[in-house]
């Protein structure tokens, strides 16, 4: 079964959200944005919707085919700097107070937007923030689909590289990593989430580290942090294994491996309709101070995933949403001990009405 999306009715709720932030018009070019609102993929364009849902797009020559295909039905304009000639446009037509996403337009394209408006005739742009983002918090049963799809290519993928038995001492981090991306490739994904993390021993210790010339050693910590990328969409799942398996794992390993699994399942447990995201952060990081590895617990719990890596909902201590049905987080407590090593449990779940759905089933065992 596959979904269709209805851009429209994504455009309307946008519409909706203008008058309360006092515009008239959103002039919108970045790329996922401009993705979410009318299906086209390219990497210059632009769409201005009014508060009546109309809409026109903008792009350069190089995808008119494609914007005819992928946006048959809205208005279109060529140009090369987008958002600018749908200021233009929007000026034309009366817009006074325009808006544009403050978080994705730089202070040049600002300037040249305001320019192109009608300043004369006391048109004006208005700082926007987040109004996107939170439409796409809740994703539609068509992005649930493509989530869940890209999220078994990276399973499978995984699956594969275990059971190739290249997990092993002397192998580099680096062959480790290209094997699963390879996997992940053949398997249908059109790309690679994000840098594939594959890090060993003291390696581990560091939550972004890449994936070095470093040989395996029985009994290291080994991350492994990825993601596969198609038609737009991400997964994201991290496992810490033991090299050599549970019985080349040090005492202090095994404990603060079961230490974030303990966290991890709080964290899932906890990720129901109605719950604040700090709640969610806090079910993890209790899990882990109580052990009395607080400390070592450095950055956030988890963050939404679509057409971004990382999107909202975001949950940390500081958060101040709720979770709500539709919503994708990622739970990925992890403790690291600077010249020891680390270990990151992280699943995806997609929020539902019950049980959280968890996209990314792989066991969690050393
Ligand atoms: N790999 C990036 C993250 O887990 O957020
Ligand atoms: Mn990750
Ligand atoms: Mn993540």
């Amino acid at each position: 079964m596959t979904a269709t999306i209805d851009y429209a009715d994504r455009r309307a709720r946008l519409a909706e959200q203008l008058e309360h932030v006092g515009c008239d018009a959103i002039v919108v070019d970045h790329p996922p944005h401009v993705r979410w609102l009318t299906g086209f993929t390219g990497s210059n364009g632009a769409v201005l919707v009014h508060a009546d849902g109309s809409a026109m797009v903008s792009t350069d020559g190089r995808y008119t085919t494609q914007i005819g295909i992928e946006a048959p039905d809205l208005e279109l304009h060529l140009s090369r700097n987008c958002a600018v000639e749908l200021a233009g446009r929007a000026g034309a037509a009366g817009v006074t107070r325009l808006g544009f996403e403050a978080a994705h337009v730089s202070v040049a394209s600002m300037h040249r937007i305001a320019a192109a408006l009608d300043p004369a005739a006391g048109a004006e742009l208005t700082e926007t923030v987040d109004l996107v983002e939170k439409l796409r918090a809740v994703k539609d049963d068509a992005e649930l689909e493509a989530l869940r799809d890209v999220a078994d290519i990276a399973v499978r993928a995984f699956e594969g590289l275990v059971e190739s038995g290249i997990i092993a001492a002397g192998t580099t981090e680096r062959a480790i990593a290209a094997d699963l991306e390879h996997r992940m490739r053949v398997g249908g994904a059109d790309g690679i989430a994000f840098e594939t993390i594959v890090a060993s021993g003291p390696n581990s210790a560091k939550p972004h580290a890449g994936a070095e010339d470093r040989e395996l050693c029985d009994g290291d910590l080994l991350t492994i942090d990825f993601g596969a990328a198609k038609n737009g969409y991400h997964s994201d799942m991290t496992r810490t294994l033991v090299v050599g398996g549970s019985e080349a794992a040090e005492d202090f390993a095994m404990e603060i491996y079961s230490t974030v699994l303990r966290a991890q399942l709080a964290g899932v447990a906890a990720a129901r309709p109605g719950t604040p995201l700090a709640d969610v952060d806090r079910a993890c990081r209790e899990v882990i101070a109580a052990a009395g590895h607080g400390e070592y617990f450095v950055h956030s719990t988890g963050h939404g995933i679509g057409l971004d890596v990382h999107e909202a909902p975001f949950a940390s201590t500081r958060s101040k949403e709720t979770l709500a049905a539709g919503m994708t987080l990622t739970i990925e407590p992890g403790i690291y001990v600077p010249g020891y090593g680390g270990v990151r449990i992280e699943d995806t779940v997609i929020v539902t009405d019950g049980e959280p759905e968890i996209i990314t089933p792989l066991p969690k065992t050393v």
